[in-house]
């Protein structure tokens, strides 16, 4: 059975923002909220250099990269041609107002995973909410 674990509430994602959610191992995870408040999850790392999706800028179900502009899919991590590569996608659980990630994802899903020495730091530790996930 799937253990769902709540990260936080849809509201404490600006709406076409991000949040970041910090794992025991592995580089942070980065929930999205588009427009219409739906919410994605992706590794914090771009495909091309390993720029912080969290800090781009979200539009439709797509993230611009702050560094170069990639766009990248939010419903599939997948960069947008011409640009090639992806990044890790986390399934997501929205039950009421409080947004969960599967405990398996977070303790063991791209984990191997770091951002080029030359890049922007990652790591800005964000709580997880207190409400139980059913
Ligand atoms: S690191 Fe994201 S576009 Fe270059």
């Amino acid at each position: 059975m799937t253990e769902w674990i709540p990260v936080c509430r849809v509201s404490d994602i600006p709406v076409l923002g991000a949040r970041r959610v910090a794992r025991a191992q592995g580089l942070d995870v980065a929930l999205f909220r588009t427009e219409a408040d739906q919410v994605f999850a992706l590794l914090d790392r771009c495909p091309h250099k390993g720029g912080p999706l969290s800090q781009g800028i979200v539009f439709g179900t797509s993230v611009a990269c702050p560094l170069h502009n990639w766009t990248i899919s939010l419903e599939h991590g997948q960069a947008a041609a011409p640009d090639e590569g992806s990044t890790p996608r986390f399934a997501v659980q929205v039950l009421g107002d409080t947004v969960c990630l599967r405990a398996d994802e977070l303790a063991h899903h791209a984990t191997e995973l770091s951002r080029p020495s030359a890049g922007p730091a990652g790591h800005a530790a964000t709580r997880g909410c207190q409400q139980p996930c059913p």
